[in-house]
């Protein structure tokens, strides 16, 4: 019979693309969720991991830094670990024993609008900002520098004049619903 194939989830807030994830992949004899991690202990995306019966597993900086977690995912031995809105940098430990099998979704068409500091409503703010007329999401290779990794896929969508920051989110999360799960297929069945 064939391996099922494990996913990692990481986390840091509400985790709907984690919640997609594991009701997309639910019912799958080839893939499986096995795990929710974060750095946020009673963050929604944990909470709702939980109810939805899967590991969880939260955990400090510190522990990110000093190999911890770097053990704990080398004896759960995933085929891919997804960060769906987790906030801190993955520590060096981690990006070299899981080389091209850690992906990150981002919400700008990176190169642009990436790097320290650039997560979450901070992006479209900094979109809208910029007076953008185009912006997108981008699913990427995670390395050791903050959102540098090979580009995976990009989906765009127009920005609007008269887009808030608010309706850009709006756009970037109904892209990113639409086509997280099918990245993660390709990856996993190519
Ligand atoms: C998503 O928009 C994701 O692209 C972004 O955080 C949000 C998490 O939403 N990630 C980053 O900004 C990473 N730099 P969710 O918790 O509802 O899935």
């Amino acid at each position: 019979m064939e391996k099922v194939k494990k996913i990692v989830v990481f986390v840091s807030g509400n985790g709907t693309n984690m919640s997609n994830i594991i009701t997309h992949f639910k019912e799958d004899k080839t893939v499986s969720v096995s795990h929710v991690f974060s750095n946020k202990k009673g963050c929604l995306g944990i909470e709702n991991a939980k109810k939805a019966g899967i590991e969880t597993i939260t955990f400090s900086k510190k522990e990110m830094e000093n190999g911890k977690i770097n053990a704990v995912l080398t004896e759960i031995d995933p085929e891919l670990i997804v960060l769906a809105g987790f906030l801190l940098k993955v520590s060096d430990s981690i990006t070299s024993a899981f080389e091209n099998k850690i992906i990150n979704i981002h919400p700008a068409l990176l190169p642009k609008f990436g790097g320290k500091g650039m997560y979450g409503t901070n992006v479209h703010k900094a979109v809208i900002e910029a007076k953008e007329t185009k912006s997108g999401i981008t699913f990427h290779y995670v390395n050791e520098n903050y959102d540098e990794g090979n580009i995976i896929e990009q989906y765009d969508c127009e920005v609007l004049s008269t887009d808030t920051w608010k309706d850009l989110q709006q756009k970037i999360q109904k892209l990113e619903h639409n086509n997280f799960c099918a990245v993660i297929e390709k990856l996993l069945l190519n």
